[in-house]
C-alpha cells in the first residue's frame, strides 16, 4: 500500500511555529514514528510552500498510489487550483488538519478542497495523519 503524506506551506516549520496550536513535534520526528507503526504501509513524505509543487506532487502520485493524505495548510481556505487537481486524479485524498480550523478564526471555516476529498479530520493534533493511514489500510484490506 502506497501513500503519499503532502504537507503545504509554513507545516516545514512544525515543533517551532505557534506549539500552542500546533504542537512541539517536527513532522520529520513523527514521520519516524508513523513508519514504525505501519511498517506494511509504504509511506512517502513531501512538504512544500509553493501551491504549483504541491499541485505536481498530487498529478505524480495520484494516479498510482492507493491513498493521498494532504494537510495543505492556508491553501486550504484559497486555492481552485489545488481544489481542481484533486478532481484530476485517482487516488482518494484525505485532508487532514493540525488544529480544529472550525473553532479557529472565520476565514479558515471555508475548505475550497473538502469537496473533492474522500473525508476531512480536523484537531486531533498529528494523530489526523495516523487515522487517515489506518483508513486506507482497511480499505486496501477489503
Ligand atoms: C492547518 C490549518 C490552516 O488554517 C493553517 O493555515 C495551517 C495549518 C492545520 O493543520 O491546522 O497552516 O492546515
Amino acid at each position: 500500500m502506497k501513500i503519499q503524506i503532502i504537507n503545504g506551506p509554513n507545516l516545514n516549520l512544525l515543533g517551532k511555529r505557534e506549539p500552542e496550536v500546533y504542537g512541539n513535534e517536527p513532522f520529520e520526528t513523527f514521520f519516524q514514528k508513523l513508519k514504525s507503526t505501519f511498517p506494511l504501509a509504504e509511506l512517502h513524505y513531501f512538504q512544500s510552500n509553493v501551491e504549483g509543487e504541491i499541485i505536481n506532487q498530487l498529478h505524480a502520485v495520484g494516479f498510482t498510489f492507493d491513498g493521498i493524505i494532504l494537510n495543505a495548510g492556508a491553501y486550504t481556505h484559497t486555492s481552485v487550483a489545488i481544489h481542481d487537481a484533486i478532481g484530476s486524479i485517482k487516488s482518494p485524498v484525505i485532508e487532514v488538519h493540525i488544529s480544529n480550523v472550525f473553532a479557529r478564526e472565520e476565514y479558515r471555516h471555508k475548505s475550497l478542497i473538502t469537496s473533492k476529498c474522500k473525508g476531512l479530520i480536523t484537531g486531533l493534533g498529528l494523530d489526523g495523519y495516523a487515522l487517515a493511514i489506518h483508513y486506507f489500510s482497511t480499505l486496501h484490506k477489503s
